[in-house]
């Protein structure tokens, strides 16, 4: 039995889905504790790629149980469309494999309107959120006016509460100039949804608490990333929830002292969707790595910014996440180049600083330090054996190791179930 928390130590789209789904055989349940359909988690394997969003990775695996927990803001009719994607493509899912916290928030479809009139209003200064609510939701679970899943199994109360929510809403989004929500179809939509989601809704901190006693072992799928945490990360171009490893356990009702390790996950190199600070940011990578079909947003399909791997915010992401292994991703994608940089600190109105200062305007003045590594020219992706890399991948990775202080437990040289290596 072993307890263990992955997270995502950059900008999100590390690679986690990938990471869990291989770490999963030995685990018994997988838990989502924070965000919601903002994630997009790609897993690849039998030939088939599957995108997951609110639904841990652990449910591609027969046995296993999967479980959103109260951190997350669930969107019923987001998770509707999820289930029946997955079900066409042969993933069974039903109320006893997928368990949802009956204290998670639901993200209904005035929040959507919400966060697409509040990313106009930001105009030059938006985030660039993913438009799915969750600022929104997240907004009205701080402030108390939510609704939560149980009440997807207590439909009067729901449609009572869902009425006076929608009607408030409308006012705002009228003022916004954005499309109110239907009030009487929308009413009709969530109330169809609960009665499918109702049979999955339970109390979830009991479920992990009782498999825990019985000797399973739990999984945390991070979502997102250290640097979108709403406390941690580049504020305010963040997301909103706290998605560092302390999250895990706010999230779902497992206590820290439960937990045995924690791996933080990592790409060979840096990206980034939406606005915000990026110290390593380099076109060049961008365009080697669009022009290779690489990093195109799995939720909303955006090509990704891309950079350099910068050690300063892995190294921070390990401090505040207290990982005790990285598994670092997507090294097939510097295969190709004569030289690799990481950046090892940055240099800030003429001061040479190893952690990432708090402010934007601050990191935005931030110079990347380099150093440059002999790239290793080979293709990686059909390597079998740790051992078998050469030698210039594995300097390259011990001096991440060096940098970041933290051992690289994973390797991923290609985006399948297969191509990740034991280090
Ligand atoms: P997540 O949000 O952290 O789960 O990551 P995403 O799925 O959004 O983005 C990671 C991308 O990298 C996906 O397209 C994965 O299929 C891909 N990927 C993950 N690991 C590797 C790897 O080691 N090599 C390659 N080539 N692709 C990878
Ligand atoms: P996974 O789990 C990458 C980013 C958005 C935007 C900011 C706020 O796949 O790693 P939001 O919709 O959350 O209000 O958007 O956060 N963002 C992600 N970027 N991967 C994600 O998830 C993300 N989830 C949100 O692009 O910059
Ligand atoms: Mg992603």
């Amino acid at each position: 039995m072993s307890n263990t928390i992955v997270v995502g130590a950059q900008w999100g789209d590390e690679g986690k889905g990938k990471i869990v789904d291989y770490l999963t055989e030995n685990t018994d349940v997988v838990v989502r504790a924070a965000g919601g359909n903002n994630a997009g988690h790609t897993v690849i394997n039998g030939g088939q790629k599957y995108i997951l969003h609110l639904i841990p990775s652990g449910i591609l695996w027969e046995g296993k149980t999967c479980v959103i927990g109260n951190g997350v803001v669930m969107d019923p009719l987001g998770l509707l469309e999820e289930m029946a994607k997955l079900r066409a493509q042969g993933v069974k899912i039903t109320s006893e494999n997928l368990l949802i916290s009956e204290t998670c928030h639901l993200v209904m479809p005035y929040h959507k309107g919400l966060d697409k009139a509040r990313e106009a209003k930001r105009g030059a200064k938006k985030i660039g959120t993913t438009g799915r609510g969750i600022g929104p939701a997240y907004a009205d679970k701080v402030e108390r006016g939510g609704l939560r899943a149980v009440l997807l199994t207590q439909p009067e109360i729901l449609e009572s509460e869902l009425r006076e929510r929608i009607i408030m809403h409308n006012e705002t989004l009228r003022a916004a100039g954005v499309d109110e929500v239907p009030l009487e179809e929308t009413v009709v939509e969530i109330l169809a949804a609960a009665a499918v989601l109702a049979p999955h809704i339970t109390n979830t901190a009991v479920y992990c608490h009782e498999a825990i006693k019985a000797g399973k072992s739990l999984l945390f799928e991070g979502a997102q990333g250290t640097y979108l945490d709403i406390d941690h990360g580049t504020y305010p171009f963040v997301t909103s929830s706290n998605t560092t490893s302390g999250g895990a356990c706010t999230g779902s009702g497992v206590p820290p002292r439960m937990i045995d390790k924690v791996v933080a996950v990592g790409k060979a190199y840096t990206t980034r969707v939406g606005s915000g600070p990026f110290v390593t940011e380099n076109e060049d990578i961008g365009d080697m790595l669009h022009n290779m079909g690489r990093e195109y947003g799995a939720t909303t399909g955006r090509a990704r910014r891309c950079g350099w791997l910068d050690a300063v915010l892995v190294r921070y992401a390990v401090m505040i996440n207290g990982a005790d292994e990285l598994a670092i991703t997507n090294l097939d994608g510097l295969d190709g180049l004569d030289t690799v940089q990481i950046c090892t600190a940055y240099k800030l109105r003429g001061k040479i600083i190893h952690y990432p200062p708090s402010t934007v305007a601050d990191l935005e003045a931030c110079e990347p330090i380099y150093e440059t590594h002999q790239g290793w020219k080979m293709d990686l992706s059909q390597i079998k054996n740790f051992a078998d890399l050469p030698d210039l991948a594995k300097a390259y990775l011990k001096r991440v190791e060096e940098l970041t202080g933290a051992r690289i437990s994973l390797l991923g040289i290609g985006p399948s179930r297969e191509q990740t290596l034991v280090a």
